[in-house]
């Protein structure tokens, strides 16, 4: 054993590369042209291994592993035919597990050559490593995408289940739901099973592994399914699956369990720390999946109600409003009534109706404001009490603002009483650029407020009403709707 830098057995020529790898901590072997062990200088590595003491005018190829052996075999016979240095890459079964080695063979100018080892498992598995990381990563990534872009679980947690079998290396996955009304584990989704065997599980929380896992919110795993031959009573198929490593992992979301992923397997598994890791964040993956379309679902429906409850507290302020000012009693409803029918025919919209409809509910919410003895006043008003009357508006606006649901019904209330000739208020806009739906309003409203009666003055009949709002075209109303209006109103005469 080669110990330290002189070697008596050693050309003078080679003695200074000697001293150069006797500062390396490689392993390194002299051997002859046909590969026999003629001397070794082994660095602290060979600890890790069998002592290469024994392999002492061996031939290498013979004391390693076939494939190994083979490849130097190779390698040697190169250099028999004149290359002067090569290097090649193998890995050996070890006790410590798999490990990869760099070899650099030179040919001396005795014929003889030496062999370098150096170990390279640190670089290789870190190589390895980055690459499985990098396809978790982007695993991760299309199943983040899947989530945020698909409105519907099932393909979310089908994309899940071809991660989790292509990453962890696994044959069969598949995803129980858990129904908090039924406290059911449900069947969702399934990859890499040749039978049906799992499509109609249902389990209590608690009954077999997936229900002990989701029970105890913990990762269940049975290294051996063969030796627990009643592990799945919900499926007799399950057994002509041949598998033998199982994992039930619980999926929980804000706390609360939403399903489980079992992951089944036809040999024994290998999962180390990294491998379970991945596997925890892909069951958060679809926790989260299975959390947000569930929230989804649930918004969706608590969205309509919360639309109902909307116009049902809209209807609750207007008729409050009308009952204050009693002689406009009903007039809101009647007002809106008219107005959504005017729309139609002025050809506006489905959705866009929804808001004309609450915006005319709403038009003189403002009201509320208005001080009783200047709404409920028997005579003219007042310079001061019109500045204060003309706020209602935009009391309106300030009143519905905050309400996000209403604010595409605002047109009616802000600027119903803007004039065609820019002389109204509150903005004092003109033509077309009062709102469609407010020009449309203000001919209904002055109409219905005409032929009402009025703290001010008792109603007009409808032909005097109509005549007035003929007057008005191109001063108040825009000439646009009011034939529009006449023509709806004369129709129902
Ligand atoms: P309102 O009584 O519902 O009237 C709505 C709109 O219809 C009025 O907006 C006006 O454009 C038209 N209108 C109503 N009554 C008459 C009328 O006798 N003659 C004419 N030419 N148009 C009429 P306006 O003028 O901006 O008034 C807004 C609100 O102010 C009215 O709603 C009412 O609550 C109040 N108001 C208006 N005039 C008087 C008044 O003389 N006395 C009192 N107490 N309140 C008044
Ligand atoms: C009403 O519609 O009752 C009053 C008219 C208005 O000022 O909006
Ligand atoms: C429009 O405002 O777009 C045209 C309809 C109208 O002026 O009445
Ligand atoms: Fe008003
Ligand atoms: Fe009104």
């Amino acid at each position: 054993m080669i110990t330290e830098i002189s070697l008596q057995n050693m050309p003078d020529a080679n003695q200074q590369l000697w001293a150069i790898f006797q500062a390396f901590d490689d392993l390194l072997f002299i051997l002859d042209s046909d590969g026999t062990i003629l001397d070794f200088k082994a660095g602290s590595m060979t600890n890790l291994y069998t002592s290469p003491d024994k392999f002492m005018l061996r031939r290498i190829q013979d004391v390693m592993p076939a494939d190994v052996g083979a490849k130097i075999e190779d390698v040697l016979s190169r250099h028999r035919a004149g290359s002067r240095v090569t290097f090649f890459e193998y890995s050996l079964k070890s006790q410590i597990g798999k490990r990869w080695f760099e070899s650099r063979l030179v040919t001396l100018t005795n014929g003889q050559l030496i062999m370098l080892v150096r170990d390279i498992s640190r670089h290789k598995t870190s190589e390895e490593t980055i690459m499985r990381q990098f396809g978790q990563l982007a695993a991760l990534r299309s199943i983040d995408l899947a989530i945020t872009s698909e409105s519907d679980l099932q393909p979310v947690l089908s994309t899940i289940l071809d991660h989790v079998r292509v990453q962890l290396n696994v044959d069969a996955a598949c995803i129980l739901l858990f129904d908090p009304q039924t406290q059911l584990l449900e069947f969702a989704a399934d990859a890499g099973f040749t039978t049906q065997a799992l499509q109609y599980t249902r389990l209590q929380v608690g009954e077999e592994y997936a229900g002990k896992a989701v029970l105890e919110r913990s990762v269940l795993y049975i290294d051996n399914l063969i030796s627990h031959p009643a592990a799945f009573q919900r499926s007799p198929f399950l057994m002509q699956e041949g598998f033998i490593a199982y994992y039930a992992v619980p999926l929980i979301a804000r706390g609360q369990p939403v399903g489980v992923l079992e992951i089944f397997h036809r040999s024994r598994l290998e999962a180390d720390r990294d491998w379970q890791n991945y596997m925890e964040t892909l069951a958060g993956q679809a926790a989260i999946a299975i959390d947000n379309a569930m929230l989804f679902k649930h918004l969706q429906r608590s969205n309509a109600e919360l639309v109902l409850a909307y116009d049902k507290v809209i209807e609750g302020w207007s008729r409050a409003l009308d009952l204050r000012n009693k002689e406009t009693e009903e007039h809101s409803r009647r007002v809106t009534e008219l107005t959504v029918r005017l729309a139609e025919r002025m050809g506006i919209g489905r959705t866009e109706l929804t808001h004309i409809h609450r915006g005319a509910m709403l038009h003189d919410i403002g009201k509320v404001a208005i001080p009783d003895s200047i709404l409920l006043k028997p005579g003219p008003l007042t310079d001061e009490e019109w500045t204060i009357m003309r706020r209602h508006p935009l009391i309106a606006v300030e009143l519905l603002a905050p309400i996000e649901h209403l604010a595409p019904a605002l047109d009616i209330p802000r600027s119903h009483h803007e004039k065609w000739n820019g002389e109204g208020y509150p903005d004092r806009l003109a033509g077309k650029d009062i709102p469609l739906a407010a020009r449309i309003f203000a001919v209904v409203d002055v109409f219905d407020a005409l032929t009402s009666n009025r703290p001010y003055r008792p109603g007009w009949p409808m032909e005097k009403a109509i005549q007035y709002i003929k007057e008005q075209i191109g001063i108040h109303f825009d000439p646009h709707v009011v034939p529009v209006f006449i023509d709806m109103m004369s129709g129902q005469a």
